[in-house]
């Protein structure tokens, strides 16, 4: 169980955006993943993944998305982790995000949906590039090849 919480509290900080230092992490394991509380924005963020992977997986096997989620609308209210602000950079970006992803399910579009999924990914990727790197390599599987 311990190995378990271990291993569970390095995948958030791996993940997260967080620049802690994991060595020290690993010292204080118990007390880090008893601490570790993912903001609204973090919570937001893994589920815009989930979702876009499924949509990834959709159109693969060859079926149209035709529903935006509406839940990532939440990107332009949700609370951030006390070290992140929603500065003008941020907001310009989940604009943008917003309406790549908006774009997938506009079934009228002449643009390839392969290639107008490709766009929100790299989008999540440009945003993440100006304040948060740590998920970008997770992040780059979802491209569509
Ligand atoms: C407008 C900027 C922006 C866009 C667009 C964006 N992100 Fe993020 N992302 C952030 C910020 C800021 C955080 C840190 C949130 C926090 O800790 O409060 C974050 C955190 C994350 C995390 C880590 C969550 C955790 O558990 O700590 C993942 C995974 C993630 N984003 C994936 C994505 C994916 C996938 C997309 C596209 C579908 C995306 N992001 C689009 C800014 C963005």
């Amino acid at each position: 169980m311990k190995v378990l919480i271990l291993s569970m509290s390095l995948v958030f900080f791996v993940l997260s955006c967080k620049q802690v230092d994991k060595s020290l992490e690993i010292e204080k394991e118990e007390v880090v993943y008893d601490m570790y509380q993912p903001s609204e924005m973090a919570n937001l963020m893994n589920e815009m993944y989930a979702q876009n992977l499924e949509v990834k997986q959709d159109i693969l096997a060859g079926k149209i998305p035709t529903e935006f989620p509406l839940d990532f609308l939440k990107i332009h209210t949700a609370e951030m982790s006390e070290f992140k602000s929603r500065n003008e950079t941020f907001q310009s970006f989940s604009k943008l995000f917003i309406e790549s992803e908006k774009e997938i399910f506009n079934t009228e579009s002449q643009i390839p949906v392969e290639e107008r999924f490709n766009n929100m990914v790299n989008l999540c990727i440009s945003c993440h590039q100006t304040e948060c790197t740590g998920p970008i390599s997770r992040i780059q599987k979802l491209i569509i090849k």
